[in-house]
């Protein structure tokens, strides 16, 4: 017992001279005291992401992978401003990104960034209103990652002759009616998600409905049916 002791105090000694030497800890834990105010006002929160995380996000050279992001709660209200801010930023950050990152730190889709100047002062950005439910994050997060094998990209032709590229898919989509809808819906009706089929098909199609796990599918349904309920802008 008095052995394994005086081996703690030992190594608890050891690691104060370590401390003094300033050498065990590696660089990024050093506070740089810069700090990054982010003012924003979020609208169309009901498509606030479920399995991924609305984020700060400070970027570098690679705009693929953060270098920092801190995770924003989600407000109770529609339309009011908040500040945001992040702390402690690399000297290397070039970018600061209001996106929306997976739980592995990978992008799904940014909003909006600011370029920040390598000049080491504290930084303000307000961006002003956020539309959460935009078609362009529909475009990236749903249609260009999860159907364009089938719907556009495929050499084997265009599957239920619905083209959902870039450019294209909004018309393809707004006010177009389904021709296998046996209700005569169009595939999106502005304004009224019951009549909209392309939710139907991404709940019940036998092709779609496990196309995403439970918390994703809830993620994209959400941003999909706010956006018709918000008029289904091309925003
Ligand atoms: C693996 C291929 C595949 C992928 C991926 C796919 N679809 Fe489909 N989709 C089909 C096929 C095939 C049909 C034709 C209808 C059927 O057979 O049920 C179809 C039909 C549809 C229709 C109805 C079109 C019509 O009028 O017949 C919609 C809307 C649709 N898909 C939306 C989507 C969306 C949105 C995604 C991405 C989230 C997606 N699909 C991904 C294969 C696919």
């Amino acid at each position: 017992m008095k052995n394994k002791y005086t081996g703690l105090v030992c190594s608890f000694l050891l690691m104060l001279c370590g401390c003094d030497e300033g050498t065990i800890y590696p660089d990024e834990t050093i506070d740089s005291g810069r700090t990054a105010s982010v003012t924003v006002t979020f609208k169309g929160i009901d498509a606030w992401p479920k399995e991924n995380y609305l984020s700060l996000a400070a970027f570098g050279t690679n705009t693929q992978i953060p270098l920092l992001t801190k995770r924003i709660s989600k407000p109770t209200i529609d339309g009011r401003e908040r500040t945001v801010k992040l702390n402690n930023l690399s000297p290397d950050t070039k970018s600061i990104n209001i996106a929306i990152i997976s739980n592995g730190k990978k992008v799904i889709y940014s909003y909006c960034n600011q370029p920040v100047e390598n000049n080491g002062e504290n930084i303000e950005i307000n961006f002003g209103e956020l539309e959460l439910a935009s078609f362009k994050r529909i475009q990236s997060q749903v249609f260009k990652t999860n159907c364009l094998s089938c719907h556009g990209e495929s050499s084997s032709g265009l599957a239920g002759n619905l083209d959902l590229r870039e450019n294209i898919a909004y018309k393809s989509l707004v006010n177009v009616k389904a021709p296998v809808s046996e209700e005569g819906m169009n595939y999106v009706t502005p304004g009224d998600p019951h009549n909209s089929f392309i939710l139907e098909i991404l709940e019940e199609n036998p092709i779609h409905k496990d196309m995403f796990n439970s918390t994703g599918k809830q993620e994209i349904l959400a941003l999909i049916k706010t956006w018709i309920q918000e008029g289904a802008p091309n925003n």
